[in-house]
Parts: structure tokens; sequence; C-alpha cells
């Protein structure tokens, strides 16, 4: 973990200071901006619900100090934790997993969202560790913006996304993942992803063994992951993801006064009428750049968005997830 100087001290200070207060804060990870309270104020909590837009079905992460002794610190929020957590944790933490385990009695259902599971996770961010490390305990944090929306990579898609309802964000540059962490549900009777991210569903398998079925969840009335609600992550502009062929006709078929915001890996023809952000050819530059890129067309006044589809392919799981959603939810004003 790099050492912040200080500057950051002194802000990483004051965000303190906040958050005894029951503020809330806007916190870098190295995934995307979290929205923070006291995990152990309910007061404080239900603020993030508040400013989110967010129902109250659904859970929080707690983000958690790195500690030499982790088992005693997951028992702190965690029960019957299997040996698959603590291997994980040890090949993963600090990092962009988060583990959903069974609860502790005491953790307020708010954080839960009134399930017999927690999600835990330590970010490597070096700006959270130090405020995880200072306040001593956990930080129930979701994504930092409102619900359904892009979430945040930088301290000022913070801001414009919360305005006021947050005291201060945390200003620690542009989230280095650029997507949310990997979840791994370890409640159940095998592991199994309810969210995929930088860290793949095959990195998982090789510390715990084989996978279970996770295409069965998120079918019930409360979805047990937020991020698996069909709609998520989405711009306001209509989107369309096309792949191969079929985005090249889609340009072919845009009208003359037509202004069309687009996400492609391909260089930009010369043609007024396009909004054209050049992606990255690896998967994980594109997803680190994905979100803010998304955000940027979606404020450039497009009449749609047209999106350049990733190949079918493993390393790219997470980016296609994050981009069907987006699709699905986007121009959707209701939430
Ligand atoms: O990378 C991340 O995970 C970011 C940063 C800030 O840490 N956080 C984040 O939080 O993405 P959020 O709330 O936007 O998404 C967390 C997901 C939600 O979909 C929530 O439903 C799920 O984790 N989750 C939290 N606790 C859970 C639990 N006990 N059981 C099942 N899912 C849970
Ligand atoms: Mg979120």
């Amino acid at each position: 973990m790099s050492t912040i100087d200080t500057a950051q001290a002194a802000e990483v200070a004051r965000a303190v200071a906040l958050l005894r207060a029951g503020e809330l804060v806007g916190m870098p990870t190295e995934t995307v901006y979290g929205l923070a309270a006291d995990a152990s104020n309910p007061a404080a909590v239900a603020r993030i619900f508040a400013a989110k837009g967010r129902p109250a079905d659904h859970p929080v992460i707690v983000h958690l100090p790195d500690a030499t002794d982790m088992s005693s610190q997951l028992s702190r929020w965690a029960r019957e934790i299997p040996p698959a957590a603590q291997a994980l944790a040890a090949a993963f933490w600090p990092g962009p997993l988060t583990l959903i385990l069974k609860r502790q009695p005491d953790v307020s259902d708010l954080i839960t969202g009134g399930q017999d599971t927690v999600g835990l996770r330590v970010p490597a961010h070096p700006l959270a560790q130090a405020l995880l490390k200072t306040i001593g305990s956990g930080l129930a944090a979701p994504s930092a913006n409102r619900f359904g929306r892009i979430s945040p990579t930088t301290a000022a898609h913070v801001r414009d996304e919360l305005g006021p309802a947050v005291a201060m964000v945390l200003d620690g540059g542009p989230c280095p993942v650029g997507i949310e962490s990997t979840i791994v549900d370890l409640s159940g009777d095998a592991p199994r992803i309810l969210r995929p991210g930088r860290i793949s569903a095959a990195q998982v398998a090789a510390i715990v063994g084989p996978l279970g079925d996770h295409s069965r969840q998120g079918t019930g009335a409360t979805p047990r992951v937020s991020g698996s609600l069909e709609a998520h992550y989405a711009p306001r502009t209509p989107m369309q993801l096309c792949a191969g062929q079929a985005f090249v006709d889609a340009l072919a078929g845009i009208h003359i006064d037509e202004r069309v915001g687009v996400l492609s890996m391909r260089s930009s023809p010369d043609d007024p009428r396009f909004v054209w952000r050049m992606m990255p050819g690896e998967a994980a530059p594109y997803a680190t750049a994905l979100y803010a890129a998304l955000r940027a067309l979606d404020d450039a006044g497009c009449d749609r968005l047209i999106v350049d589809a990733p190949p079918q392919e493993p390393v790219w799981l997470a980016v296609n997830d994050r981009l069907r959603r987006a699709a699905t939810g986007a121009g959707d004003m209701t939430d």
C-alpha cells in the first residue's frame, strides 16, 4: 500500500470527524467512489438510502480496514466463516472483491437489507485504507451514484451526482479499476459469483474450487444484488448496444440531423453528427475508462448513444455485463 501525504492526511482527518458526526463522505476506492457512513450508526446509514434514492431492501457493503488479524475482524460482522472466505481474503484483500457471508445478529437490517447475510470488502485505495484505519471500524458504502445510475469514478462525478447530500468528497483521483468489485456469495452450499468484476470467476475458482450456478439467483421479488437488476448503471440518453456488422449498420442508419454519441474501439470517422469516444482495445483499461466515457456522452446532448459491443469473451465478461445493463436502463427516468 502506498502512503499518503500531509495534505491528504488532513483531508482524511476531516472526513473521519464528519463520519463520526453521522455525516456522509464520498470515499475513493480502487473500483468506484463509495458513499460512506459509519456502519455502526443506523441513522447515518439511513441517510445513504435517502441520498441515493435507493429502496431500503437493498443491502450495502461494509468496508473494513486491512487488519493483521483478519479472522477476528471478519467475525465482528460475520458468523460461520468458511475456509474459502479466509482463502479469498488472503488472496485478494485489500482489493476489488466483496464476500457475502452469514451475518452476526447485531448487524443492522439497514446494512443487510433484512437478509441473513452481510457483504464485506477491504478496499485497496490508500485514502480508503487511511480512512478505515483512522476510524477503526466498518464503513457502509454503496457506489456514490443515484440509484440505477452510472457509478462515479472521480470526485467530481460524486459531487455532480449527489450535491449537498454528501458533506465532503475525499478526492483520491480517478479510480484505477473503474467498475464495481466482484461479489462472491459464500453463504450457501457452493461459492457463487453474484456480480462479475476485475477479479474473474477463474481467479476465484483457482482459490476455492468449482463455483455454483449463479443463473438461478435474482429471480425472487427482492434482488440479492441491486446490480443484478436488469436495468442498472444507466445513462439518461437512450442507448443501443450493437455487435459487429449491426454497429456498422446502425451508424449508416442515423439521420442527417441526428447527434449520436458513440463508444467504440474503432477510430472516429470524419462526421460532425458523432460525439465519438474511442475506447481502449483491452478489457482492463476499457473498464477503467467506461463510466467516465458514458457520463461524458450522456452530458453531450446527444439524441441517442450507440455502443460498439466488445467481444463475447471471458475477459470482457464484466464490461459486457455493465454495458448490457446500461443499455437496458438507458433513458428510463422512473427510478
Ligand atoms: O466496488 C464496489 O463494490 C463499490 C465500492 C464503493 O466498494 N461498492 C458498490 O456498492 O458497488 P453497491 O451498493 O453499489 O453494490 C453492492 C452490491 C449491491 O448490488 C448489493 O445488493 C450487494 O452488493 N450486496 C451487499 N450486501 C449483500 C448481501 N448481504 N447479500 C447479497 N448482496 C449484497
Ligand atoms: Mg451501485
